[in-house]
């Protein structure tokens, strides 16, 4: 089977690119032809991620004025067709202690943001006749993590707002999809996978076998931001290597019988 195919029009920006998942989705766009507009808060890591895709920097920290950051990438592509909001953050801490400020920060970055910088986008897909939005969920949706203040709650925002933007904006000829990541070995949880016996046990959890990539997630962006795609919008696509399938597995089972029979069905 061929490659999933970049639409003739291939201008996209990938916020949060300079390292982890958004560096994986960035680096599978540019090998299918994308022109791709790096943005990160931190400077260097865009600047350095743009040089080596043969794209553009659009440093900036995109949860302070996602519009300027939209706008910014236009303007050094010379007019914008896609649009990955893929910038996230954690700020840790249990639901009864979490402070006004963790959930500020992490409602402008991962929500407020990715609304302000779709609705910039949308001006500009409409000058070019039509664009593709995919934006960064999560698994943490269906089964959250303790501590993590108010990231499942956002997370959960984003695929809603990614149905209601597909059907707010289908007959303006966009498509606005997300990808809900599983476990993917970034930064982000780098002092869980750093641990030999932590990533051992996590690894044996996934069915396919294994830890995810960047890249991994970068295929299925790239995916459904391509013209393969043309008629999915509105949708949440798990990657996750089967894990979120996994849990009548994890349940305690009786012992098979003497004679090896199987289990009794849940
Ligand atoms: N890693 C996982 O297991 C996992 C699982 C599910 C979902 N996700 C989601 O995938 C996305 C990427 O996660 P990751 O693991 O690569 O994270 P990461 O922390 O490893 O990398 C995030 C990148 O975004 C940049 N960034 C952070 N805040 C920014 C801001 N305000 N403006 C611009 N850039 C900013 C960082 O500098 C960094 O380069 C996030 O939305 C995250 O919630 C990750």
């Amino acid at each position: 089977m061929s490659a999933p195919t970049a639409p003739r029009r291939s201008r996209v920006l990938v916020t949060g690119a300079g390292s982890g998942i958004g560096a994986g989705i960035a680096t599978v766009l540019a090998e299918r032809g994308w022109r791709v507009a790096v943005n990160d808060v931190n400077a260097d890591a865009a600047q350095q991620m743009a040089a080596a895709l043969g794209g553009v920097a659009v440093p900036g920290n995109i949860g302070a004025d996602p519009a300027a950051v939209v706008t910014a990438a236009a303007r050094a592509l010379g007019g914008l067709d896609a649009l990955v909001n893929n910038a996230g953050i954690h700020r840790r801490a249990p639901l009864d202690r979490v402070r006004p400020d963790q959930l500020d920060d992490v409602y402008a970055v991962n929500l407020r943001a990715v609304v302000l910088a779709s609705q910039a986008a949308l001006a500009e897909f409409e000058r070019a006749g039509g664009g593709a939005i995919v934006n960064l969920s999560s698994i943490a949706t269906v089964t959250p993590q303790m501590d993590v203040g108010l990231y499942t709650a956002t997370k959960a925002g984003v695929s809603a707002f990614t149905a209601q933007a597909a059907v707010e904006w289908g007959s303006r000829h966009v498509r606005v999809n997300a990808v809900a990541p599983g476990m993917t070995r970034t930064a982000m949880a780098e002092a869980v996978y750093a641990d030999p016996v932590l990533h051992e046990q996590r690894r044996a959890m996934v069915p396919l076998g294994r830890i995810g990539t960047p890249t991994d997630i970068g295929a299925v962006v790239a995916f459904l931001l391509s013209d393969d795609a043309a008629y999915i919008t509105g949708q949440t696509i798990v990657v996750d290597g089967g894990f979120t399938q996994t849990l009548i597995g994890l349940l305690p089972h009786p012992e098979p019988t003497q004679h090896g029979e199987p289990r009794p069905p849940q």
